[in-house]
């Protein structure tokens, strides 16, 4: 294949669907190494079964977790839930395969419309497949919102 301006553009990631926005929450390269916060099971029969069914594990990393002491997160706290498929058999829940990522990425001024958070969901966990966009009002932010006096984070940790 002959090296054209647009092969070069896709083979750097440069290729329109792949091209975030200036405002884009940024996907969190080596959360699998950050602090593991909880992890839950939603089964079939929960409310939020359709959207969040499977297994989730939550990570921080050190901003965050300054924020889930203080109750108040930094700037440059991010934390991941890691949507797994859960099938149970025989007693146990098996993780299957990555169904999503959801992220919170904290940046007053960035994400001054959600409350200094952005919010964003990566397919299959592909850094390439952006399922939130501009929709972070609506699909994320509105049920957060909930949580306004834990700075719009629900989970809490055990240590
Ligand atoms: C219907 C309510 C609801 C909606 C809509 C929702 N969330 Fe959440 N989210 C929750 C709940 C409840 C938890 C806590 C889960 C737990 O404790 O394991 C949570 C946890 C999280 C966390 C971990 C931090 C925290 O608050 O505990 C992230 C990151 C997250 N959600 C991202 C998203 C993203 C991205 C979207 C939009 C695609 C979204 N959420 C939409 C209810 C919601």
């Amino acid at each position: 294949m002959p090296i054209t301006r647009s092969s070069a553009l896709a083979f750097l990631g440069l290729t329109a669907p792949a091209m975030a926005a200036d405002n884009a929450v940024p996907y969190p390269d080596g959360y699998r190494n950050w602090r593991h916060v909880k992890s839950l099971v939603i089964q079939p029969g929960h409310a939020l079964y359709d959207a969040f069914g499977g297994i989730h594990h939550l990570y921080a990393n050190d901003k965050a977790l300054q924020g889930y002491k203080t109750g108040k997160f930094p700037n440059g706290s991010v934390i991941v839930f890691d949507l797994l498929d859960a099938s149970a058999a025989d007693h146990a829940i098996t993780e299957g395969a990555r169904k999503v990522i959801g992220v919170m990425h904290k940046d007053a001024k960035t994400f001054a419309a959600t409350e200094g958070w952005g919010f964003e969901g990566f397919g299959g966990g592909d850094r390439d497949k952006r399922v939130v966009g501009e929709n972070a009002a609506t699909a994320c932010f509105a049920c957060h919102a909930a949580q306004k006096d834990h700075d719009y984070v629900f989970s809490v940790t055990r240590d």
